[in-house]
């Protein structure tokens, strides 16, 4: 390169991608990108979720978190989407390139955005749909009162169409469809969208237990409030990029995510200059 040439673009320097045997415990994401077609939804997303954490997701409508954990459950190609760089492991096993069956199978699990339960088919049969990759009636017993033990109403419902469950209802047959498999790490999309504030309460407990029960849990919300409650660490994402990341607290009490986020005090604040440049950045957490 030439004395004179001008320096490279600033860009965040290209990490080799994961190892196969990555070190560490937990979800680790590393410069993650993702296309659908000609679509770039992620450009370069890394992000972590300790074993045993709660981990939030924040932003708006089309920002990529979908996206994100499609890409960690493997079921991008379902979406006609692709992982085009970096990676996702967990507990040191590279998952990028393993399909969505033998991601469940490592123990991550994803409860898809818009609840997705078979409408046609009853509680107990959606379980039990649940259930397919695991090896062992005793394991699916297991499971399965596990589920209902959390969800008592599912019990009640056994023998009913899902379909016919209210919202709600759903959600919780979707989270215990999810938890059927066993997993170690839940990837919750939207578990509270559209729900009744008590509903949306109770979901976010069901959470805080999975969590408390040893079970590591990303979860990806619009809900800000009640992700940065349930969550240790937070990340904003805005057009397929983290913005911002750190201690949930942290997050919360940061004037850009309360006014964007968490819909504070926009008429107090003066009129915005067609979006200020230096958005504050969070320090990352230590790893
Ligand atoms: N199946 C798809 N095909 C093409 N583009 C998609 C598809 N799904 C999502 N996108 C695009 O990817 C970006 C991120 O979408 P998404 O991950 O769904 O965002 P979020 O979940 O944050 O609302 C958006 O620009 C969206 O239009
Ligand atoms: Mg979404």
């Amino acid at each position: 390169m030439a004395a004179d040439d001008p320096p490279p673009p600033e860009h965040p320097v290209k990490r080799p991608p994961l190892p196969e045997k990555a070190p560490g415990s937990g979800l680790l994401i590393e410069d993650l990108q993702v296309s659908y077609g000609p679509v770039q939804a992620l450009r370069g997303v890394s992000l972590q979720a300790p074993e045993g954490s709660v981990v939030a997701v924040l932003g708006s409508n089309g920002a990529g978190k979908s996206t994100l954990l499609r890409a960690v459950s493997g079921t991008l190609r379902f979406h006609r989407g692709a992982v085009t760089g970096g990676g996702v492991a967990y507990a040191g096993d590279r998952l990028t390139g393993l399909n969505a069956a033998e991601i469940v199978a490592r123990g991550v699990t994803q409860v898809p955005e818009g609840r997705r339960v078979f409408g046609r088919m009853t509680v107990a049969e959606n379980l039990r749909a649940g259930a397919l990759g695991v090896r062992g009636r005793k394991a699916a017993a297991a499971a399965r009162e596990h589920v209902m033990e959390l969800f008592p109403v599912l019990a009640e419902r056994a023998g009913q169409r899902a379909g016919l469950l209210s919202g709600g209802e759903q959600q919780m047959l979707a989270i215990g469809r999810a938890l059927m498999a066993r997993p170690r790490v839940l990837l919750l999309d939207e578990p509270t969208l559209g729900l009744a504030p008590l509903m949306a309460a109770r979901i976010a407990e069901t959470v805080r237990r999975i969590n408390a029960e040893g079970t590591t849990v990303l979860l990806v919300e619009q809900n800000a409030a009640m992700a940065l409650s349930l969550a240790s660490h937070a990340y904003v994402l805005e057009v397929g990029e983290v913005v911002m990341s750190g201690p949930a607290g942290e997050l919360a009490a940061s004037d850009e995510v309360r006014r964007r986020y968490l819909g504070e005090s926009d008429e107090e604040l003066p009129p915005q200059d067609g979006g200020s440049p230096s958005r504050p950045v969070l320090t990352r957490w230590p790893a």
